[in-house]
């Protein structure tokens, strides 16, 4: 269990409030000095709350935005424009939205492969790692529909590739015919559909705010795993969330904004495509249709396989799949500090992610690796990356996991900690 102390208010004003509604007492004993953590928390820990600032910054944007944008097909594209030209500061403000849905992908795809590396996941965290996990997929629902809205090029025909794919399943009786017609609310990708992406793309955010609360709720629970994987046994283990995390966490908002602020003021348009500066025109397909970069390793898995259902349920099952995490794993030590051929397989399984989302960004028929005439295609680089992807997963994990000989574990994180010190 976490260990918590309660506020004790000594100003009989604030004492008064705080015994009617315990507001302060809640953020003293989840953020303030009432709230203890492992002491030895690294700066990959600060990952969650960079998350938490990235979700206020686009539901801020996002809602100043909508105050001159008009979700209709005639006039989407110009609207942004006007932002762009006309409105004070709309510039940045579409600029820090655009690039911030990035930024909000890299940062939680951190935090995702730190929960990953150090087994956050697993026993007693499940609920907090699935939760995690909708919150995710909620994510991609969101950026994927805010892509839509400014009614370019990339947008309409990202739109048309994507929800086509759900026709893989008009095997299914009755409904089965009918799903893209359902999603595009009409027989084409056209007003009906932006309307609708329009409406999701601003409910949603607040919905994945919810899921965040329950996130936290469920965090502190148990209360913070850390590097060593190991409980927390006494006092010696653990420090107060203030002053110590609410300055390291500071310093880091600080030098991610900062890394955020590159993007925002001198390479705006560097993670977006040329292609959606060109209004949608449902008559011309661009030569190459990409998705935004953070979603690319899926579609990789999506194209690596050439009949389509089996194509779409691989990139559906890539992400589902992290649900079984907790079981697949079945390694009595968290950290893959301790286990060394885990944590081999690991980074393996990093580069290989990395390396499927750049073949993602490629037509499947481009020669990645020359050899003399001919050469290797990035669908067959595609097709091995993808094996390795679910190997990790359903072979390698859940068998060296239980079969692994583990480094010995520190008998304390204070012990532990102290012995660093020391050299
Ligand atoms: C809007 C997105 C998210 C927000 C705002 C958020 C917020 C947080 C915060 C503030 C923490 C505590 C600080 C930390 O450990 O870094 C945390 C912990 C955690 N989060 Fe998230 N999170 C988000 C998405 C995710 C996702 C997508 C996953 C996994 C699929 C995830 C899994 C976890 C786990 C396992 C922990 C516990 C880490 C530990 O104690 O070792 N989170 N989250």
């Amino acid at each position: 269990m976490a260990y918590k102390e309660d506020y004790n208010p000594t100003n009989p004003g604030v004492k008064w409030f705080n015994d009617r509604l315990p507001i302060l007492n809640t953020v003293y004993r989840y953020v303030g000095a009432g709230c203890y953590e492992p002491r030895n928390l690294n700066y990959w820990w600060n990952f969650g709350s960079l998350a938490g600032f990235m979700l206020v910054v686009q539901i801020l944007t996002g809602i100043v935005l909508v105050m001159h944008y008009t979700p209709h097909v005639d006039y989407a594209f110009r609207s942004v424009e006007h932002i762009m030209r006309d409105v004070n500061y709309g510039w940045l403000l579409r600029y820090i939205h655009a690039n911030g849905a990035s930024m909000f992908f890299v940062v939680v795809y951190v935090h995702i492969l730190r929960g990953m590396y150090y087994g956050s996941y697993k026993s007693p965290r499940e609920v907090l790692w699935f939760l995690g996990i909708i919150i995710y997929l909620l994510m991609m629902a969101t950026g994927f529909m805010g892509y839509v809205l400014p009614w370019g090029q990339m947008s309409f025909w990202g739109a048309t590739v994507i929800t086509n794919l759900f026709s893989a399943f008009d095997f299914i009786p009755v409904i089965g015919d009918d799903i893209v017609n359902f999603l595009w609310g009409g027989f084409s990708v056209d007003n009906p559909t932006l309307n609708r992406f329009f409406s999701l793309h601003y409910l949603l955010p607040f919905v994945i705010a919810g899921v965040v609360i329950l996130h936290i709720w469920a965090l502190h629970i148990p209360g913070s795993n850390n590097p060593l994987g190991i409980e927390v046994k006494g006092p010696a283990d653990r420090i107060p969330f203030y002053p110590y995390y609410v300055v390291k966490d500071g310093l880091g908002l600080a030098v991610f904004i900062m890394f955020f602020a590159l993007f925002v003021f001198y390479m705006p348009n560097i993670l977006g495509h040329p292609d959606n500066y060109i209004e949608a025109d449902p008559m011309v397909t661009p030569a190459h249709i990409v998705p935004e970069w953070y979603y690319l390793p899926f579609y990789a898995i999506l194209r690596a396989i050439p009949d389509k259902l089996l194509g779409v349920v691989a990139m559906f099952a890539s992400i589902l799949i992290l649900f079984a995490l907790p079981w697949l794993d079945g390694s009595k030590v968290r950290s893959a500090t301790f286990r060394p051929v885990t944590k081999f397989l690991f980074w393996l399984f990093v580069v290989n992610g990395i390396f499927l989302g750049y073949l993602g960004g490629k037509s499947p028929d481009d020669i990645i690796l020359h050899v003399g005439d001919g050469g290797i295609s990035a669908l067959i680089f595609a097709q091995v990356s993808t094996v390795y992807y679910f190997g990790y997963f359903l072979v390698l994990l859940p068998f060296v996991s239980r079969t692994e000989t583990t480094k010995p574990l520190p008998t304390s994180i204070a012990q532990a900690v102290l012995d660093k010190k020391k050299g």
